[in-house]
């Protein structure tokens, strides 16, 4: 196996840098963030690359070919990681982009253009709730007002990112020109069972799902659990229960074209047994293919809660949080990597992404596509049980390289 089992053992090793003892949890601006971009940095260099942190912490290396000015290929994935996370979710992006340009590297290989890896430092949003903040720096989408968001310890992005050694100040300096893009690739794990379920190792990503995070809060009255009448009461957490089902609900009856999770819930300080909860805070994720479809969902959800709230005598805060609207891929790359894959004697599956990724922020900035490697366990992902094998990672990185060498 020319790539498979380097790419596994990488993946293994990055996958014990983490912030919680007994799981993988890697967010934004941590000292694993620094230990996991040291580790790829020297794997970017040792396959040829000139490599180096930007200003907001993503690793980026660089493959030259061609003239120097010439429009250069674009290509990587994540570095961080959800709380409890799967191994390859993002990272296997990375380490496949690496093995490519350590072969052209090895057999002495320049292409007629340059071949640029990243490694995003932040698509999760995991710190600080903001989503793919590596990707917008570069894509140009980056908007100053994250750097104010705090994270759980009251830290802002500013002050973390300035503590990390980046540089809030040059951030927009990182904007690509989107005429030197020819492509934006990136592979990933599916996150899902279609290719499982196909017997295929690979797929061409067709689209990628729009999706809307809101952070939530309902603020009743808190009282003692055992003097307060159940008609008088101003329960924050039964009216945010009654929220939580209305969004299950809601995108159950859609028929498909919406999925919506509460991922996050929390009585503010924790709670008591004896006490009625006075405050809530949740989360809404809400995702569509089509943005239209969720924008008019999000309102609708936004007022079956207030209503809720009116019934039950509590109020709520409704912030949206972070928005991305659904990404095509090209049409014209899907062809060529559908050509890549049929180059192999793989079937060619294309698939839409119902996970989000950093490939989305490309859009209207320069062509995107992914490549999608199987996932096992049933395509489980953002778990720990998230699984793929050394002959799958194997076969997409040889369809990734044979994309990228045929370039024109
Ligand atoms: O949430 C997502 O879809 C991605 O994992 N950030
Ligand atoms: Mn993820
Ligand atoms: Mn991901």
């Amino acid at each position: 196996m020319r790539f498979g089992t380097t790419i596994l053992k990488r993946a293994e090793v990055l996958g014990r840098l983490t912030q919680d003892e007994g799981r993988l949890t890697r967010a934004f601006l941590t000292p694993q963030h620094r230990q996991a971009g040291d580790l790829i940095l020297g794997w970017m260099r040792d396959a040829g690359m000139e490599a180096a942190y930007d200003a907001l912490g993503n690793v980026v290396g660089r493959y030259a070919g061609g003239a120097p000015d010439a429009p250069y290929v674009l290509t990587g994935s994540h570095m961080d990681s959800v709380v409890d996370a799967g191994k390859y979710d993002g990272i296997f992006g990375i380490l496949t982009a690496i093995a490519c340009v350590d072969d052209l590297n090895k057999r002495g290989k320049r292409l007629p253009f340059a071949v640029e890896v990243i490694a995003f430092a932040d698509e999760e949003g995991v710190r600080f709730g903001a989503s793919m903040t590596g990707s917008k720096a570069i894509a140009g989408k980056f908007d100053p007002q994250m750097l104010d968001i705090r994270d759980a310890g009251g830290m802002s992005m500013r002050q973390a990112l300035s503590g990390f050694g980046g540089d809030p100040e040059k951030i927009d300096s990182l904007r690509i020109d989107p005429r030197q893009i020819k492509v934006f690739v990136e592979s990933h794990i599916e996150q899902g069972p279609v290719l499982l379920n196909a017997g295929l190792p690979v797929g061409v990503v067709t689209s990628i799902v729009g999706s809307t995070r809101v952070q939530v809060r309902v603020t009743g009255l808190a009282g003692h659990a055992g003097t307060v009448p159940m008609d008088a009461r101003q329960d924050a957490l039964t009216a945010a229960s009654e929220m939580v089902l209305a969004v299950e609900r809601h995108c159950a009856a859609s028929a498909g074209e919406l999925v919506g999770t509460v991922g996050k819930l929390a009585i503010p300080g924790g709670g008591a047994t004896n006490v009625i909860p006075g405050c809530v805070e949740f989360t809404v994720d809400l995702r569509s293919s089509s943005d239209a479809r969720r924008a008019q969902a999000m309102a609708a959800l936004k007022s079956q809660c207030e209503a809720i709230a009116v019934r039950r005598r509590v109020t709520l805060a409704w912030d949206q949080i972070a928005q991305l609207d659904a990404a095509l891929s090209d049409p014209a790359e899907q062809e060529r990597l559908a050509a890549s894959i049929a180059a192999h004697g793989i079937e060619v599956k294309r698939l839409p992404s119902g996970a989000g990724h950093d490939a989305m922020q490309f859009h209207g900035v320069a062509p995107l596509i992914m490549l999608f490697v199987r996932c096992g366990n049933g395509g489980i992902s953002h778990n720990p049980l998230e699984t793929m094998t050394a002959e799958d990672a194997d076969v997409a990185t040889s369809v990734l390289l044979h994309y990228i060498e045929h370039m024109q």
